[in-house]
C-alpha cells in the first residue's frame, strides 16, 4: 500500500498488540475509574449506564474507525491530514480545535493525576489506616485545596508524560502501554471482588445495573454522550494521530471495536468496585469529583492486606492517566512538530509548557475563594465541560460528516481492505450508514435537545 517508507521514518506502533494497548491506553485512564463512577453516580446510575452503553456501541466505535482512517491515510497530525484530504478548506480548522482540546484536557487531567501520586504517597505511608468516611473526605478536601503540594504532583506528572513522549512511539508510548494496561485490569478485578462482599454490595449494583427511566432526561444524555467521547478519547484528533502510527496491515474495525470494549470493560468494572462500597460505607453517591479518593481508601481499609492493594490501586491509576497524557501530549507535539518543523524534543517543551501554564490554574481553582472562577463554577470544571460536552462532540461530529460526506469514498474501502471492483460486504454498508446518517443526527438531536431546542 502506498506511503510505506513515510511510514517508517515517521515511526509507527511494532505489532498489532503494540496498537490496541496504546489506543486502549489512551482510552482507559481517569476517565474510566475517577470520571466514569462520579458522573454515572450524579446522573441517575443505572439509567446513565444504559444511555451511555448505548451511544459508546451506536457512535462511538464508528468515530473511532473514522479516526483511524483518516490518520492512517494520510500519516499525518490531525491539522496536516484534514490539509492533504481536503487542501484549501476549512477543514483544517476541526483539527486545531482538537489540538486546542489537547491542550484544555491535559490541563485538568494532569491537575487528578497528580492528586493520585498524592495518593500512592498517602497509602505508602499508611495514612488513610484507621480514618473514617469524614475524616477521608476531610482529608481529600484539605490536600486539593492546599496551595502547594497537588501543584507539586503536578509538575512531576507532566515531567513524567515530557520524558515519555520524547522517547517517541514504538520505544517509548507502546513499550509502557502493553506491560502497563493488563496489570491494571487484573487489580481492579481484585477491588471488585472486595467490594462484591461487603455488607450491602447489593444496593450499589442495584444502583449501578437496575435502570430507572425516569432519570433520563437531555442532560443525562448529553452528560453521557461527552463521556463517551472523553474515554473513548474521541472526538479531538488523538485517534487521528495514533492512527497515522498504526500499519497498513493491521485491520481497523478490529482494533475499535477491542478497544471500545475494554474501555467500556474498565468502566463496568470501577462501577462495581465503587458502589457497593459507597453504600456499604454510607457515602452518597453523588459524592462529585472527590468519590474514588475518599471511598476506596474505605475499601482498603477493610480488607487484609489492604495497604498493598491501595498503594497498586494508585500508582496503577496514576499509569493509565499517564497512558492517556501521552496521548494527548502526543497531538500537541505530532501537530508542532509537522507543521512547524520543528524537533521532537522542542516541540515537547512548548507543548507541555502551555498545557502546564492552564493546568496551574486548574489545580490553584480548588483553593477556598480562589479567583480561578468563571460564573461561580472553578476553571477546572469549566475546561472539563467544555471539552467533554461541547469541544468533544462538535469535533466527533465533523470528523464523522468529513468522512461520510467529504472523503473519497475509494479511501475509506482502501483502509478497510475492501476491494472496490467487487460488492460491498454488508457491514461496510452498515457502516457508512451510521457513520453519514445515524451519528451525526444523533450527535446534532443531543446538542440540540440539551439548548433547549426540543
Ligand atoms: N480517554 C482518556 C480517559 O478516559 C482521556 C482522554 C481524552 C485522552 C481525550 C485522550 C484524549 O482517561
Amino acid at each position: 500500500m502506498k506511503n510505506l517508507s513515510n511510514t517508517e521514518k515517521r515511526g509507527s506502533f511494532g505489532s498489532k498488540f503494540g496498537v490496541i494497548a496504546a489506543a486502549a491506553g489512551s482510552a482507559v485512564g481517569l476517565g474510566n475509574i475517577w470520571k466514569f463512577p462520579y458522573i454515572a453516580g450524579q446522573n441517575g446510575g443505572g439509567a446513565f449506564l444504559l444511555v451511555y452503553l448505548v451511544l459508546l456501541i451506536a457512535i462511538g466505535a464508528p468515530i473511532m474507525i473514522s479516526e483511524f482512517m483518516i490518520g492512517r491515510e494520510t500519516r499525518k497530525n490531525p491539522v496536516g491530514a484534514f490539509k492533504i484530504l481536503a487542501p484549501t478548506s476549512s477543514w483544517k480548522w476541526v483539527g486545531i480545535m482538537g489540538v486546542i482540546a489537547s491542550v484544555f484536557i491535559l490541563a485538568f487531567y494532569s491537575t487528578v493525576a497528580g492528586w493520585t501520586l498524592e495518593y500512592i504517597r498517602l497509602a505508602v505511608t499508611n495514612q488513610f489506616l484507621n480514618l473514617d468516611s469524614e475524616s477521608l473526605r476531610l482529608l481529600f478536601q484539605n490536600f486539593t485545596a492546599s496551595p502547594t503540594l497537588p501543584i507539586f504532583w503536578q509538575i512531576l506528572f507532566l515531567f513524567l508524560t515530557c520524558i515519555i513522549v520524547m522517547a517517541g512511539i514504538e520505544k517509548g508510548i507502546e513499550r509502557y502501554a502493553k506491560y502497563l494496561m493488563p496489570i491494571l485490569f487484573i487489580l481492579i478485578i481484585m477491588l471488585c471482588i472486595r467490594s462484591l462482599t461487603l455488607p450491602n454490595a447489593a444496593k450499589g449494583l442495584s444502583f449501578l445495573f437496575n435502570p430507572d427511566f425516569s432519570k433520563i432526561d437531555s442532560n443525562v444524555i448529553l452528560r453521557a454522550l461527552g463521556q463517551v467521547f472523553f474515554s473513548l478519547s474521541l472526538g479531538m484528533g488523538t485517534l487521528i494521530t495514533y492512527g497515522s502510527y498504526i500499519q497498513n496491515k493491521v485491520k481497523l474495525p478490529e482494533i475499535a471495536i477491542k478497544v471500545s470494549l475494554t474501555d467500556s470493560l474498565v468502566a463496568i468494572l470501577a462501577g462495581i468496585a465503587i458502589f457497593p462500597a459507597v453504600f456499604a460505607f454510607g457515602f452518597a453517591p453523588t459524592e462529585g469529583t472527590g468519590l474514588v479518593f475518599v471511598v476506596l481508601p474505605q475499601v482498603f481499609n477493610s480488607m487484609p492486606m489492604g495497604q498493598i492493594f491501595a498503594i497498586f490501586f494508585f500508582l496503577l491509576l496514576a499509569v493509565a492517566a499517564i497512558t492517556s497524557s501521552i496521548s494527548l501530549l502526543e497531538v500537541i507535539v505530532a501537530y508542532l512538530i509537522e507543521e512547524y518543523n520543528l524537533k521532537r524534543k522542542l516541540a515537547t517543551i512548548i507543548s507541555i509548557s502551555i498545557s502546564l501554564f492552564l493546568g496551574l490554574i486548574c489545580t490553584m481553582s480548588f483553593a477556598p475563594n480562589s479567583v480561578f472562577m468563571i460564573g461561580g463554577v472553578n476553571f477546572f470544571d469549566v475546561l472539563d465541560y467544555l471539552t467533554s460536552n461541547i469541544m468533544l462532540p462538535l469535533g466527533g461530529l465533523c470528523i464523522v460528516v468529513f468522512v461520510g460526506w467529504r472523503l473519497n469514498k475509494s479511501v475509506i474501502l482502501r483502509q478497510l481492505e475492501v476491494n472496490p471492483d467487487k460488492s460491498i460486504p454488508v457491514w461496510v454498508k452498515g457502516l457508512l450508514f451510521i457513520i453519514r446518517y445515524i451519528a451525526p443526527l444523533a450527535i446534532l438531536s443531543v446538542f440540540l435537545n440539551s439548548l433547549g431546542v426540543f
